[in-house]
């Protein structure tokens, strides 16, 4: 069957573009060089990122898929592009911990670094007019934004995705302090109802630390300012991957 064509922009997000495609089922993803911070307060066009996020989030998605969870990547279409099924967010973030940064510091008076003694998950409202507040079970539950036995597979999902990507950076002396997932109700036919693991896994949504020296191989270099994100996710590429980054496409 021939591959489904692209068609018009159905959503665009900070990093991501969606189209939509020929095939009702399928949503055409688009990775764009754009890095935001602070809820697009901060901004900036990095040269490469989408490419290499793109390259990264499939290699990942598979591992994971591998591992047992469905995720909504069907094809790679492109070095920026990927055919996805549609999907309805399910407008709840989860968030994975293994080392206490970012939010969790400020909210706890945590030092960042500080270890966790197990997996911690905590849920967000996905809102970008609020700011992604932080909730709880209950407040899903009662605003109707998942059921219980949706917020139960999104914790078994998060919990191993965290082990599958920990076994995979830890083979790259690269530490998982945390990330964030997002997950989707499949619309297409036959695939009613499942849930899939959506959007990327990428460093913008993981802080990822080298071994030895604890350099930040994530977004935070961006976010505060601790030197060129380009370069820094080029290496990251290189590093999975074994060969250095070469770009294929124009942003
Ligand atoms: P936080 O420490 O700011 O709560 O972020 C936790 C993780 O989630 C971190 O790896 C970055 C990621 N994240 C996103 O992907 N998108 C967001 O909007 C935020 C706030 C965090
Ligand atoms: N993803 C959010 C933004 O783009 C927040 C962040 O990653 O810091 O602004």
């Amino acid at each position: 069957m021939a591959a489904p064509q692209r068609l018009g922009l159905l959503y665009e997000g900070k990093a991501k573009q969606i189209y939509a495609t020929t095939d009702d089922d399928l949503v055409w993803m688009h990775f764009k060089d754009d890095a935001t911070a602070f809820n697009g307060v901060k901004k900036a066009s990095i040269r490469d990122k989408g490419e290499v996020n793109a390259a990264i989030s499939a290699h990942l998605l598979r591992r994971v898929e591998d591992a047992g969870i469905p995720t909504h990547l069907v094809e790679v279409v492109g070095p920026r592009d990927q055919l996805c099924h549609r999907l309805e967010i399910i407008p709840v973030e989860v968030v994975v911990r293994n080392i206490a940064a970012g939010s969790i510091c400020r909210r706890l008076g945590l030092e960042e670094g500080t270890a966790l003694s197990r997996p911690l998950i905590e849920f967000f409202y996905k809102s970008d007019e609020l700011n992604d507040p932080l909730i709880n079970d209950d407040h899903a539950l009662m605003f109707g934004w998942a059921e219980a036995w949706e917020l139960a597979y999104l914790r078994h999902a998060a919990l191993r995705v965290n082990a599958t990507l920990c076994e995979f950076w830890d083979g790259l002396d690269v530490t998982l302090v945390d990330f964030k997932l997002e997950f989707g109700r499949a619309l297409g036919k036959g695939q009613t109802g499942r849930i899939l693991l959506a959007d990327e896994i990428t460093p913008d949504g993981s802080r990822l630390w080298e071994k030895n020296t604890l350099r930040k191989l994530d977004k935070d270099v961006f976010r505060r300012d601790l030197g060129d994100l380009g370069d820094t996710y080029r290496d990251l590429f290189a590093r999975i991957f074994g060969e250095a980054f070469h770009a294929d496409s124009e942003a």
